[in-house]
């Protein structure tokens, strides 16, 4: 099974993207699930489904075209599913503290159980071996990248807090049932926990293989587009996962020149090109500004004919490298990057507010830091073989 994760900010395109791949895949004959992890939906509007037709009481896979389902998470129907437990503890408490029902019960939604039911699914149908391909339609930057930390925060979770906390709670519920306002969770809600954990393990490493999963990111020809874009492909990197396709979606044509739009598109086409350089070797494909929204199945496909070739196959493994890597070694911190199109030259570094900026003759490279490491400073570069080893230290 592959997955193809569609990732961007908000509203340069993803859903539009996500679907139009999604008929592409089924007319290949492969059995494809696009699943919505964005809590706003649109995927079902995307196709311009008819609401009474889309079931969303039910939110299960949903058949649009011959081999393509949809997917909407709906997040109150999983926590009756899968969160009763744990949410039926948080309304308790919340109820205590004064709030009325219906808003205990909706303040019970926890940040990022749209995302760990996502995974469930994910799991679930890699097992069941249901889909040969998953698409993924996400929400906006921020919330994707909780999406694919999630595995990791549980892990740690189940690791130190869960035992400590299970253990704890056992201790005192007796004397504290009795004394507190508060009920302590009962141990259904531990067991809750637990299962919901053994559900979506394995996840992380499905997520990090780049012959299972690729990321797509979106992209408009927008400087601060671009800049959220660089963003997350570094980040996305910095979680283990590969980057295979920049989409860059609403380009002008070169019908738009007249005088009001000429300028814009000339400076399109001007981040046009740092998108090439920037992005290099992951190739950039574009899609064209359209003269109507992009809605129905028939919109949809016209995307997905300028996107892919009418015989191609967007699952196919195209990119197994992972271009960045940050790491300690020695004491010191690393960013290791892949430059298989790197001349040995002289290498340039410095910093520019939290990007390291390499610079290997002509060539520019910003690299956004991660948080922990936006404060070092450059010390040198040396290259093992294609990679290049940039070494950062603290400075007093
Ligand atoms: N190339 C295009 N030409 C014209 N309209 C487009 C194009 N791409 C997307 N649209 C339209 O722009 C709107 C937003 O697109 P879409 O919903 O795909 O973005 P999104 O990134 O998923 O947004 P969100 O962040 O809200 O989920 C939609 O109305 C869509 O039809
Ligand atoms: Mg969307």
């Amino acid at each position: 099974m592959r997955i193809l994760l569609y990732s961007g900010k908000g509203g340069v395109g993803k859903t539009s993207v996500a679907a139009a791949t999604g008929l592409q895949l089924a007319k290949q004959g492969l059995r494809t699930l696009v699943m919505s992890v964005d809590p706003a939906h649109s995927l079902a509007d995307s196709f311009a489904l008819k609401t009474s037709l889309f079931d969303a009481a039910t939110a299960d896979p949903m058949q649009v075209v011959p081999n393509l389902d949809i997917q909407e998470v709906n997040i109150q129907l999983e926590i009756k599913r899968h969160w009763r437990e744990i949410s039926g503890y948080i309304t308790t408490v919340l109820r205590t503290s004064g709030l009325g029902d219906v808003e205990a019960e909706e303040m019970a939604i926890l940040p990022g159980m749209e995302e760990l039911s996502a995974m469930m699914y994910v799991n679930q149908y890699r097992k069941s071996g249901a889909y040969d391909v998953i698409v993924l339609d996400c929400a906006p930057t921020a919330e994707s990248l909780r999406f694919i930390s999630m595995p990791t925060t549980l892990d740690w979770y189940m690791k130190h807090v869960f035992p400590m906390e299970r253990k704890v709670f056992n201790a005192v519920r007796p004397l504290a049932n009795r004394m507190s306002p508060v009920e302590l969770p009962s141990d259904s809600y531990f067991a809750n926990i637990k299962d919901l954990f053994e559900k979506i393990e394995g996840i992380d490493t499905i997520l990090e293989d780049p012959q299972l999963t690729s990321v797509r990111l979106v992209s408009n020809p927008e400087r601060m587009v671009l800049r959220e874009t660089q963003r997350a492909f570094v980040y996305f990197s910095l979680h283990g996962l590969t980057v295979d396709t920049i989409v860059v979606n609403r380009v002008l044509p070169a019908e738009a020149n007249d005088s009001y739009f000429g300028k814009w598109r000339e400076a399109q086409q001007e981040i046009l090109g740092e998108v090439e350089t920037y992005f290099n070797p992951v190739p950039v494909r574009r899609v064209p500004m359209f003269q109507e929204e992009v809605m129905g199945v028939e919109r949809l496909e016209k995307l997905a004919s300028v996107l892919y070739a009418a015989d191609e196959n967007p699952a196919l493994v195209t990119r197994s490298e992972r271009p960045y890597s940050f790491g300690r070694a020695d004491g010191a911190y690393q960013v290791r990057v892949a430059m298989p199109f790197a001349a040995k030259g002289e290498v340039k570094l410095f910093k520019k507010g939290d990007e390291l900026v390499i610079e290997v003759g002509t060539l520019r490279r910003h690299v956004g830091l991660p948080t922990s490491m936006a404060a070092l400073q450059p010390q040198r570069a040396t290259f093992e073989g294609q990679t290049l080893v940039v070494t950062l230290r603290e400075v007093a």
